[in-house]
């Protein structure tokens, strides 16, 4: 193969909790490449494990390291696609590290350049949907941060955060408040945020290098939205959109998400609505997990289901209409083609994936199958 399917384990570190460290999403791959409690980034770098999932990944033996519910190895899978040799550096992998990955190589000697923090549960509010209860260890924060800044003036790009708050938790509010990113034009920071505490930092923050901006809002209503996103005001959420609207230059891209839930898929349609409003893109996600009752996918409500559907289907058709663009497709692509409305496709993929051969009624695994995360398909 003149390609490789995933770039990842070149270029990228993902900090999750107890210092757990992979080389993108925890769901995406088998296991991780090091722990910070016993490591600096620089033994993981070129350790044992990263070396293997280099060698595995220039094999093609993705099968090894990788789960088919990342998007690269769907996209792979679904008409052989890979990332090209040649075409390495359209997929933000730094030059330099576009030769080693052409030269074989399994120890490198240019460093990580794309980072993700989901370390800490740090927040300044309680989603009903998310998990933050985990007990923080400060020590291996701390340890964490310092052996993370060494790296930021050779980074592309660090997302800040993929869990917590990068403005609540302190590592992160430090690196945005105190890093001079201004000296270094090549580095974005990504911000995934309920940005309530945006406004109280911008002083502060606004001479960094944005790329996107993801504001997690879930509702279209303050009555909803202060039932899901329980300690936010709906009050101090405009006015932190408000100023996002004001600087909207400084941003590659502005989105507002909302994570589909029972509490509400209702006011999908108006979201789209307010998301135009504001000129801000919107995603809509799934919910992942059960979370009390708040996941009608995984209990299978038919009617709910179809309900949504509709809703999705109707926004894709009037979608050219809008002056903002709304992704319902990443997220929800199996439910709007219809391919999958009873977890078929997913059963198929789980079988193909491990050679396993069916004894049981197709219905009867399907049932079995629902909701079942590390399944292919599923959003975990
Ligand atoms: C964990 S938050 C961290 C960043 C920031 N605090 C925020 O709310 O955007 C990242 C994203 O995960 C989403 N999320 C939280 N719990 C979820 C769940 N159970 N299923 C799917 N997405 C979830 C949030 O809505 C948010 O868009
Ligand atoms: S704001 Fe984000 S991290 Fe905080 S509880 Fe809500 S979804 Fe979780």
């Amino acid at each position: 193969m003149d390609g490789i399917i995933c770039p990842a384990p070149w270029n990228s570190l993902h900090f999750f909790e107890a210092g757990r460290v992979y080389t993108c999403c925890t769901g995406w791959v088998k296991s991780p490449v090091g722990s910070l409690r016993s490591q600096t980034i620089s033994d993981i770098w070129n350790g044992p494990e990263v070396q293997s999932m280099r060698k595995k990944m220039l094999e093609g033996a993705w099968q090894e390291i990788c789960r088919p519910s990342c998007p690269f190895i769907q996209w792979h899978l679904s008409g052989g696609r890979y990332v090209k040799f040649a075409d390495l550096e359209k997929h933000g992998v730094i030059p330099a590290a576009a030769d080693e990955i052409r030269a074989g190589k399994t120890v490198v000697s240019t460093p990580p350049t794309v980072f993700n923090f989901s370390n800490s549960g740090y927040c300044n509010l309680k989603c009903i949907m998310c998990n933050t209860n985990l007990k923080e260890d400060n020590d291996l924060l701390e340890r964490a941060y310092n052996d993370f800044i060494t790296y930021l003036p050779t980074a592309r790009k660090v997302i800040l955060s993929g869990w917590g708050d990068p403005f609540a938790r302190p590592d992160t509010r430090k690196i945005l408040t105190e890093f001079d990113g201004s000296r270094y034009p090549d580095l974005k920071f990504s911000l995934i945020t309920n940005g309530l505490l945006l406004k109280r930092y911008w002083e502060r923050i606004k001479h960094q290098n944005f790329a996107g901006i993801n504001i997690s809002v879930d509702a279209a209503t303050k009555e909803t939205y202060e039932k899901i996103r329980v300690g936010g005001r709906w009050e101090d959420l405009i006015e932190n959109l408000d100023l996002v609207r004001e600087n909207r230059g400084r941003f590659s891209e502005i989105v507002i998400n909302m994570t589909v839930m029972r509490a509400n898929y209702r006011e999908i349609p108006a979201f789209v609505d307010f998301g135009e409003s504001y000129g801000f893109n919107v995603v809509f996600q799934k919910i992942t997990g059960r979370c009390g009752d708040q996941n009608f996918f995984l209990h299978g409500d038919r009617k709910l289901i179809a309900e949504v559907k509709a809703m999705l289907k109707e926004i894709q058709a009037s979608r050219k209409a809008r002056k903002i663009s709304v992704d319902v497709e990443s997220n929800f692509g199996n439910l709007l083609s219809g391919e999958d409305p009873d977890g078929e496709r997913r059963l198929h993929a789980l079988l193909n994936y491990w050679g396993w051969k069916l004894t049981a009624p197709v219905s009867k695994a399907v049932e079995l199958l629902k909701g079942k995360p590390g399944t292919p398909g599923h959003p975990d």
